[in-house]
């Protein structure tokens, strides 16, 4: 598994741990920035690692952000991004089971390293269940394939 990783300005720490806890996991990664503290713009990271996502170069993506809410936002913007905004493990778990999500969103501001860092062991180790679930994710990409709203 190879994973790209990205944060913006204001969670430059937490990225450093995350790094540390993929180092421990042995799994491969890309950091594609923010690589100091001056003032970025969230957007630009997360559409970094989610066009990396989609285009097959890593096979999942996490973005850092104060509250990771403008990096899930922005995330899921991308066709083919199913980001989850994860601020404990269950909900990690679970976004895997059951929704295939490609891309975790946390906040620095919210979570402290510890969690974050078993969130993100929990996630990227939770297989996806497919079954049933799998009719729900294709409804989504068959919204994503067309400019139209399902409301008329
Ligand atoms: C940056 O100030 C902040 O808005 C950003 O890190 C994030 O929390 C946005 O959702």
């Amino acid at each position: 598994m190879k994973v790209a990783i990205a944060s913006d300005h204001t969670a430059l720490p937490m990225k450093e741990e995350i790094k540390l806890e993929l180092k421990e996991l042995g799994i491969e990664f890309t950091d594609l920035g923010a690589y100091s503290d001056e003032r970025v713009d969230y957007p630009d990271y997360a559409l970094k690692v989610s066009e990396q996502v989609v285009q097959g170069v890593v096979d999942r993506g996490i973005l850092i952000c104060g509250t990771g809410i403008g990096m899930s936002i922005t995330a899921n913007k991308v066709r083919g991004i199913r980001c989850a905004l994860a601020h404990d493990t269950f909900s990690a778990k679970f976004t895997r089971l059951h929704n295939d999500s490609n891309v975790l969103a946390l906040g620095q501001r919210v979570l402290g390293h510890g969690l974050a860092r078993e969130i993100v062991k929990v996630w990227l180790e939770t297989e996806y269940e497919g079954g049933r679930h799998q009719r729900r994710i294709d409804k989504i990409a068959e919204y994503e394939k067309s400019s139209c709203s399902y409301v008329n």
